[in-house]
């Protein structure tokens, strides 16, 4: 079978970023990329914090962060009452995880597709109080109304005090029908987290319609934001129960100020986060975004094929709109944590280009990202030189 033809590229792109052009940079997934208009905007309001710092801290910041909280909650349709800035999705889910009131006897479910650090997280909030963490096995083939199911039958009403659920799944680059999901745990009494890391950005979220308690979701990576800037929207009933890991001199102000005041800190990379936001626009939301999946499933296909995998093995990502995609590698490669570390190093090192190596379901995995600034000549060349690498073991 053919591979089929890469989406037209979004000319110049890459000259918006200031990447490395002698390395590949297939993984956007992980740390994003700012672009050089977001990099000139925080280094604008550095250098304004720096001329007078008294100045900068104590007249109109708390303007300047509402305003950039409602423009990104505008972005993704989310209520703006309801919308709090956070450092990272880890910190937003940490924040949710200690307000619950876990205790004994009470689970936090989740399913076998989690964030690692998410749910060592989660694990650590359960060994503080007492409470359990249980994974749902989710077949990577699973279609939506299975997942659904998946997830009905696994809820213990009364005892299940929260279900974590990812909108995109970091190892396995799933889109998970996490509307449906809220669904039918709102129908047992179960609050919900969904984990919208690569959500905002990628996918044309309307966060209020998915109706989750609890949403977190980064706009660092795909959202062309400074690092340091996400969001968490909270629905009305829990506004009140959610504290900061920190308390700060708004404890009393209540949702969000309280959670978005972290003392002495660096607010500028939120600040600057719709000047990313710009750059998206200006290069069309639809456009990048169809682009993006568009590339990723070529470099799929591309790698894939070098790598003797059938295209009906390689995994589908329950959705059009997404910009990450699997390859299997061979079987016996990558199977542990530590073995995928070190092949990805292996790979940067050796071909210069950056990829996702994941180990999940007892073998590894690369993950290929598509973004603007990359070429369908990079997957190629990936695949020309991986199966060599991977050979010599
Ligand atoms: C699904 C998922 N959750 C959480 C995170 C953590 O995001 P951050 O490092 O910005 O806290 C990631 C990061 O890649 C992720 O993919």
């Amino acid at each position: 079978m053919s591979v089929p033809p890469p989406p037209e590229p979004i000319t110049g792109a890459r000259l918006l970023f200031s990447l490395d052009p002698a390395v590949s940079h297939l993984n956007h997934g992980a740390f994003g990329a700012v672009p050089i208009v977001a990099q000139r905007a925080q280094q604008r309001l550095r250098d304004e914090m720096e001329a007078d710092p008294l100045r900068f801290f104590t007249q109109g910041l708390a303007d300047r962060v509402a305003h950039t909280r409602r423009h990104l909650a505008n972005f993704l349709g989310a209520d703006p009452d309801g919308t709090t800035l956070t450092t990272n999705t880890t910190t937003g889910v940490a924040v949710v995880l200690q307000s619950l009131g876990l205790r004994a006897g009470d689970e936090v479910l989740t399913t076998d597709h989690g964030y690692g650090a998410v749910d060592l997280s989660i694990r650590r909030e359960c060994r503080r109080t007492g409470a359990t963490h249980r994974a749902l096995r989710v077949p990577l083939t699973a279609t939506d109304e299975q997942v659904v199911q998946i997830v009905r039958d696994g809820l213990r009403p009364g005892r299940t005090r929260l279900l974590v659920v990812d909108q995109i799944t970091s190892a396995t680059a799933r889109l998970f029908p996490v509307a449906a999901i809220v669904g039918v745990a709102g129908e047992h009494g179960v609050p919900v987290l969904v984990d919208a890391a690569h959500a905002p950005g990628m996918l044309p979220a309307s966060v209020s319609s998915i109706g989750a308690d609890f949403w977190v979701g980064n706009l660092h990576k795909w959202g062309y934001a400074p690092r340091g800037t996400a969001v968490l929207v909270v629905t009305p009933r829990w506004r009140d129960r959610i504290e900061p890991l920190v308390v700060s001199w708004e404890q009393e102000s209540g949702f969000p100020a309280r959670l978005e005041w972290q003392g002495t800190s660096d607010y500028t990379a939120w600040l600057s986060a719709p000047a990313g936001l710009y750059t998206l626009r200006s290069l069309g939301v639809d456009r990048v975004r169809a682009h993006n999946a568009g590339l990723a499933a070529y470099g799929q296909r591309v790698v894939g094929d070098a790598l003797g995998v059938p295209p009906t093995d390689l995994p589908d990502p329950g959705g059009p709109a997404v910009a990450m995609r699997l390859v299997p590698l061979p079987a016996g490669l990558a199977t542990t944590l530590d073995g995928a570390r070190a092949l990805q190093t292996r790979i940067a090192e050796r071909l210069a280009t950056q990829v996702a190596i994941m180990a999940w379901d007892g073998r590894g995995w690369l993950r290929l990202c598509g973004q603007v600034y990359n070429a369908p000549e990079e997957y190629q060349r990936l695949a020309v030189r991986l199966p060599g690498l991977l050979a010599q073991r």
